[in-house]
């Protein structure tokens, strides 16, 4: 009775275990659907676009613009639809253009990097996230 008692629970830890394995690449598929996603099928406006070309190039390698799963920095899928950064500061175009234009803790400068109208498409980008 013991015996079958252990056995009965093993079984239930590798189910577990395949259900999360399944869980967790459903979730890396699906940011990654959206990833290859173009522009029309995501309904950017032009705007949105070369926001997105920015965002590729100067944010990419350290945030997930469409997963919360945290890079170099953290995820930032719902960046604007949230109150907060996450940091705690509040997310509007003026708080997360200081971010941007001043680097935060690991986070590099962008002062100089980015045109006016670079940063003003990546903005329009990041509102889509
Ligand atoms: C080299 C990696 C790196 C690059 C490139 C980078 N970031 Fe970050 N970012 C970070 C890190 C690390 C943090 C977390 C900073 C902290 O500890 O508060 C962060 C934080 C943020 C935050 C949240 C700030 C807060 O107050 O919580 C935003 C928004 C952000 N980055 C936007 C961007 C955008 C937009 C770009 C592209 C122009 C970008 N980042 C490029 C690493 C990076």
């Amino acid at each position: 009775m013991q015996l079958l008692l252990r056995r009965r629970g093993r079984a239930l830890t590798q189910w577990l275990a395949i259900g999360m394995i399944l869980a967790a690449s459903a979730a890396l598929i699906g940011c990654h659907v959206e990833l290859r996603k173009t522009d029309a099928q995501l309904g950017l406006n032009a705007q949105q676009s070369r926001g997105r070309r920015v965002y590729d190039q100067d944010c990419y390698r350290c945030h997930e613009p469409y997963s919360t799963r945290g890079k170099e920095g953290p995820g930032l899928e719902g960046l604007y639809k949230k109150q907060y950064l996450p940091s705690g500061m509040p997310a509007n175009d003026e708080r997360i253009t200081d971010v941007i234009i001043m680097g935060k803790a690991k986070m590099p400068s962008f002062n100089g990097k980015l045109t006016e109208q670079q940063l003003q498409d990546l903005l329009a980008y990041l509102k889509t996230l």
